[in-house]
């Protein structure tokens, strides 16, 4: 079996794993970063799909990342929540960690909601920030479209000028303001990781970005060669400097300190949004 067939059964024999025990009918997908899993409270009727147990799917390895599809009703939508995500780091191939997006759009998601910790290149960010993603940089020296392409999930070549959604965006900032979360905007620079940054990088993408993360910009194109729009979300878990030294401990505690705060405003907005 080639690839394309490969990922094709792969997706088919999940969603049916799905779709054979709870009546999937996405409206909107959701990837949460790491420490991050607050929003999975509010989800009622929930169906739990720990990812182990799901055909094809690859085993999440972070600390802080649950590994749990959880779908249900979310602010009057039909959800799929992915809890726990799968970075280039830990050595995944493109397929694998594009794949949960690929099964959330299968079941029925036009829109995708994807959430990360993220470092701060700005000096008026505080950790505990959110700040919506307004474009990106993928500065991961690769990308998940590499290879033979599936002509069924999307085009060759795909047009990125609007990678996240004017109007969901929109959304994000009345929500914001209806429920006092300061919210902040900009852009995110994914590298490869997992190596913190050094100083003369965090140099560089100061001048041209305002976050810096080893994650979301592979879901996001594969969410955008679908055809899905898109919300992304960085919670600032740091704000790396010269003087500071950074602890993937730091950034899961001050992403669990933030996760209710973003998890309210998800609510807010996946009852908001139109999903036609
Ligand atoms: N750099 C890269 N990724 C991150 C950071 C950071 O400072 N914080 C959280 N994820």
């Amino acid at each position: 079996m080639d690839l394309i067939d490969q990922v094709r059964q792969g997706i088919k024999d999940a969603s049916r794993y799905i779709t054979d025990r709870v009546e999937a009918d996405l409206d909107i997908g959701i990837i949460l970063g790491s420490g991050l899993g607050a929003v999975v409270d509010a989800v009622e009727d929930a169906a739990v799909f720990p990812y182990s147990e799901m055909p094809h799917f690859p085993k999440s390895t972070v600390e802080g990342h649950k590994g749990n599809l959880v779908i249900g009703e979310l602010g009057g939508k039909r959800v799929g929540i992915m809890q726990g995500r799968f970075h280039y780091y830990e050595g995944y191939t493109a397929t694998g960690i594009v794949f949960p997006v690929r099964l959330l759009k299968a079941l029925g998601a036009k829109v995708l909601i994807v959430t990360c910790a993220a470092g701060g290149l700005r000096a008026d960010f505080r950790p505990g920030d959110i700040m919506a993603i307004t474009d990106h940089i993928n500065f991961l020296g690769t990308n998940p479209l590499v290879g033979s392409n599936d002509e069924e999930l999307g085009p060759r070549f795909v047009d990125m000028a609007e990678a996240y959604n004017r109007e969901l965006l929109g959304v994000a900032r009345q929500q914001a303001l209806a429920i006092g979360v300061d919210l902040q905007e900009g852009v995110y620079i994914a590298v490869l990781g997992p190596s913190y940054e050094t100083p003369a990088e965090i140099k560089l993408f100061t001048t041209y970005a305002d976050a810096v993360g080893m994650s979301t910009v592979p879901e996001v194109i594969a969410a955008r060669h679908m055809g899905m729009r898109v919300l992304g979300l960085a919670v600032i878990t740091n704000t790396p400097g010269a003087e500071q030294v950074i602890s993937h401990d730091e950034v899961l505690v001050a992403a669990q300190r933030s996760s209710e705060k973003l998890s309210r405003l998800i609510i807010n907005i996946v009852g908001q949004s139109t999903v036609e």
